[in-house]
């Protein structure tokens, strides 16, 4: 570079250093063209380079997670912030995928603007598909997934997701959950493929669907495997809570699927909430930093939970120790939503006191700024809307619907399945005709909630779309003995993490057995579709329905529900999970000796 150039971006840089310290905020250490920004060399190299030009307050800045609700895109810049998330259900207003993407561009350009240009990593959680944008298709919730026992269609999930991601302009997902649900009172068994390890290994091919062949593909987006680890083994499926478990059964039960994640390069790893044996898991150096980092290899950057830091002493908020026992535990980013500049000022004071070693603190920029290269994110940091016209698309939406017919499980069947077109059907049920319901929890809000909250296909839509002459009462008024069939679609209203906890009983609520029962008064078979997170406790009603179909939490693309209810498609679902005879049985495992209702793999044909 010719020296007058040089000498004026120093100029330029001074000057920066100068403005920054009279407004009192952070200053870089070397301001100065950048060989960081030089695609053409390695990424190691470029990730010396760019550490080698930042100062302290860089380098926690990168390691910082605000959400973006409690934080402006002017203190993005200022701070040198690493990453910013979008919450459960934190979206721009109006939400439309527009003004994702416009709200990404926004907090982008304010990274950039800071002296080294170093972009931002924008995290979500795409769950089940891009699930915080109205519009966007939603996919079957993992446990549907696991049913399918198709890795390859979870790939492809993995990829649209991806795309629909990619137009709105996210780089991050905090997906997938590789939990190991093995109580199914926990409020998160929905979020897991299977009750045993080898499903959700199996079905970290999604990872490979999210991440591309590498991470430097047009719509290759960050997956994250969480929660590490156990979040699925906490006595009496308690969220948050703790596993009790030999260290045996933890490697045996709950860490094969992530080494199966890190075998397929998985970008970062969430910590859990719950603890092992009494230990927080955001505190255990053991297990992050020995197995998971040592043993298992794991290359990428390890994020906390959502004030997962502030758990570690029960108190509520966190301190400056909490901070630095999970820093120093092996967590690289951490996601401190409201109280970010205290997480910052705490571990300015942890490092400068010798409490975090300065070697800590630039193995987790190594680590962040490793993926941020990777992913291309220094050439290519804005949206490419080229894939917004993607966000809930007929292809997405069809694939959807194959994965919802896939996810089925015939349970029950006396005959009266597949129905016939040329029936005449009846359908009732609260969650016979309702988009939110079907969809469940993570699904525009973090909790979910009932109602016409996006587009798509309900269950009854689906119907419809399959028979000629459907009626339809949510309560089941107006059934007689003149239909073929009467369809009840029932089951549990959404629900995300610990406020899906269930404690004591598990079956159907009064108002849907009572639907229930007025059909069968009608003397029509009567065929039950159960739209649910988990197994519910219905081995009492089960001699009085003629079919049972376990629906899952399919998401928008109802039709493929009715796909399988008349014959379009067969049902191939098996059980992801143990379905308990009972409540009090719980939990219940495949091979743990108890007798269920139904094992884990069972599901019918029509044959
Ligand atoms: C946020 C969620 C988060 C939860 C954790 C909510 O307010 O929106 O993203 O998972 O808090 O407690
Ligand atoms: C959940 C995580 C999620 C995070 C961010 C937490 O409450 O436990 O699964 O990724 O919030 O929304």
């Amino acid at each position: 570079m010719p020296k007058v150039m040089r000498s004026g971006l120093l100029a330029i840089g001074v000057l920066a250093a100068l403005v920054g310290a009279a407004q009192g905020v952070p200053v870089q250490a070397e301001p100065g063209p950048a060989g960081h920004l030089d695609p053409r060399l390695p990424v190691a190299e470029r990730v010396e380079d760019l550490l080698g030009r930042m100062s302290l307050d860089d380098k926690l800045g990168q390691m910082t997670q605000p959400e973006r609700r409690y934080i402006t895109p002017e203190e993005v810049t200022r701070y040198r912030i690493g990453s910013v998330l979008s919450g459960g259900g934190s979206a721009p207003t109006p939400n439309t995928p527009e003004r994702w993407a416009d709200m990404y561009d926004t907090f982008q350009r304010a990274a950039l603007a800071g002296p080294l240009r170093v972009p931002l990593l924008y995290g979500v959680d795409a769950v089940h598909g891009h699930n915080t944008v109205v519009g966007a298709t939603i996919f079957p919730h993992n446990i549907g997934l696991g049913a399918t026992r198709s890795p390859a269609l979870v790939r492809e999930i993995g990829a649209a997701t991806a795309r629909e991601m990619a137009g709105t302009g996210m780089d991050w997902n905090f997906a997938p959950c590789v939990c190991v649900a093995r109580d199914d009172r926990w409020g998160r068994t929905y979020e897991s493929f299977g009750e045993v390890p080898e499903l959700p290994a199996k079905m970290t091919t999604i990872i490979d669907g999210l991440q591309g062949d590498d991470l430097g593909g047009a719509t290759s987006v960050l997956a994250t495997a969480k929660h590490f680890v156990g979040d699925g083994g906490t006595a009496d499926g308690d969220d948050r809570g703790d596993a009790k478990i030999s260290e045996a059964e933890l490697r045996e039960v709950h860490l094969p699927p992530f080494r199966a994640a890190v075998e397929r390069g998985v970008g970062s790893v969430m910590v859990s909430y719950s603890s092992w044996n009494g230990l927080k898991m955001h505190q255990n150096r053991y297990l992050i930093t020995d197995v998971l980092k040592g043993e298992l290899g794991f290359t990428g950057f390890v994020v906390s939970d959502y004030n997962g830091i502030d758990e570690i002493d029960g108190r509520p908020g966190f301190t400056r120790d909490e901070v630095a026992a999970a820093v120093n535990a092996g967590i690289d980013m951490v996601m401190v939503p409201i109280e970010w500049r205290r997480f910052i000022d705490y571990l300015r004071e942890a490092v400068r006191d010798g409490d975090v070693p300065m070697s800590r603190i630039d193995d987790a920029n190594r680590r962040i700024l490793a993926k941020k290269v990777e992913l291309g994110l220094f050439e290519r940091p804005m949206a490419d809307r080229a894939y917004l016209e993607t966000v809930g698309g007929a292809e997405h939406r069809e694939l959807a619907r194959r994965a919802v017919a896939r996810s089925q499980v015939l349970l029950k069947n006396d005959g009266v399945l597949p129905l016939d077109a040329e029936d005449k059907i009846f359908v009732a049920g609260g969650a016979a005709h309702d988009i939110g319901v079907q969809s469940g929890g993570w699904t525009i809000t973090w909790q979910g909630e009932p109602g016409p909250i996006t587009p798509g296909t309900t269950i009854l839509e689906g119907i419809r779309g399959a028979a000629a002459a459907v009626d339809y009462d949510a309560d089941g008024g107006g059934v007689d003995d003149s239909y073929d069939a009467a369809i009840a679609v029932v089951g549990e209203k959404p629900y995300a993490e610990h406020h899906g906890d269930l404690t004591g009983d598990m079956g159907l609520d009064a108002g849907d057995l009572k639907t229930i029962e007025r059909l069968r008064e009608a003397g029509v078979p009567v065929v039950v579709v159960l739209v649910s997170g988990r197994p519910l406790d219905i081995a009492d009603e089960l001699p009085g329905w003629d079919a049972l179909l376990a629906a899952w939490l399919p998401g928008t693309e109802g039709a493929g529900v009715a796909d399988v209810l008349f014959g379009e498609a067969e049902p191939t679902g098996r059980l992801p999970v143990t379905w308990m005879r009972d409540s009090a049985q719980q939990p219940i495992n495949r091979g743990d000796g108890k007798t269920p209702l139904f094992p884990f793999g069972y599901g019918l044909t029509y044959g």
